[in-house]
């Protein structure tokens, strides 16, 4: 991809599945990176397999990262300043955190909607809005990626919390293009289908054994589960040069999901 090398990455959600791969492929691009996660010992591992990736020569320069809650208002500051502090500014976001898991639509608690709206939307927001004034101070444009997801395009049984979610990232990302286009400032989402990631396997832990490959043989065109560096491949596109006409709008990542009756 053109013009990602020395770019200022900021990846919240880069302890592990999308967001990691994410890390890993800003990293082979030869941009310098930072990770957020929830959990400190989840980054630091991440933090340590990421250092093994061939483009970074000087890992304190290269690549950092700290745990924080992206529902939390103060969190979700101090990981954009602490962000823009090691790497000397920020360029790119990859709006990448987030959680979800399975309750029926009649079963939901409202205690639970509450928590998955605060880290899915809430801490998108948060970190989005942080992030973006860090950009507009800086005077230098950047694109932001917020993370959706098919779940945001169609419903999905079992999931009303998690699709809600997803939706809504999607104006949050329409109107953040339309709002920050003038600062040079490009926002996109993106929206995977099924992608194997550890969050994926906690889910399907719950259901029968073979659940993925028969989900990919029912309803995937291309007849498998997604990876999460074919996600990752779709960020970097984004946030790349390549990319420097398109904004407000999402890039489907799903073996053709949506598109099968
Ligand atoms: N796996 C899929 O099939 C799929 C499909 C579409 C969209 N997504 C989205 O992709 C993103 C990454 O999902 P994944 O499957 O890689 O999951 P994952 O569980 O492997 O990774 C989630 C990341 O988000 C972080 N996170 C979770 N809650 C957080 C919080 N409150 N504060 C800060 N960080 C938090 C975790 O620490 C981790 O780094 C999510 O937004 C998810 O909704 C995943």
């Amino acid at each position: 991809m053109r013009g990602l090398r020395g770019r200022r990455v900021l990846v919240s959600g880069g302890s592990s599945g999308i967001g990691e791969a994410a890390a890993r492929r800003f990293l082979e691009e030869g941009a310098r990176v930072f990770i957020g996660g929830l959990d400190p010992g989840e980054v630091a591992a991440a933090l340590a397999r990421l250092a093994e990736v061939g483009g970074v020569t000087d890992t304190a320069a290269d690549l950092a990262g700290t745990a924080a809650d992206v529902s939390d208002e103060a969190e979700a500051g101090r990981l954009v300043r602490d962000a823009a502090a090691a790497l000397g500014g920020i360029d790119v976001l990859a709006n990448n955190a987030g959680t979800a898991w399975r309750e029926p639509f009649l079963d939901i608690a409202p205690h639970h909607w509450d928590r998955l709206l605060a880290v899915n939307l809430r801490g998108m927001f948060l970190v989005a809005q942080h992030t973006a004034r860090v950009l507009v101070a800086q005077g230098t444009g950047g694109s932001i990626v917020n993370m959706s997801s098919i779940n945001g395009l169609a419903g999905e049984a079992d999931y009303a919390h998690y699709n809600a979610s997803k939706a809504a990232v999607l104006g949050l990302t329409t109107t953040m293009a339309v709002e920050l286009g003038r600062y040079g400032i490009r926002v996109n989402a993106l929206c995977p289908g099924y992608i194997e990631t550890p969050l994926n396997a906690q889910i399907a832990s719950d259901l029968d054994d073979g659940f993925a490959a028969g989900y990919a043989e029912q309803k995937i065109p291309l007849r498998r589960t997604g990876r999460p560096d074919e996600v990752a491949a779709a960020y970097a596109f984004l946030a790349s040069d390549d990319a420097s006409f398109i904004t407000g709008t999402a890039i489907v990542v799903d073996g053709g999901q949506l598109t099968a009756m």
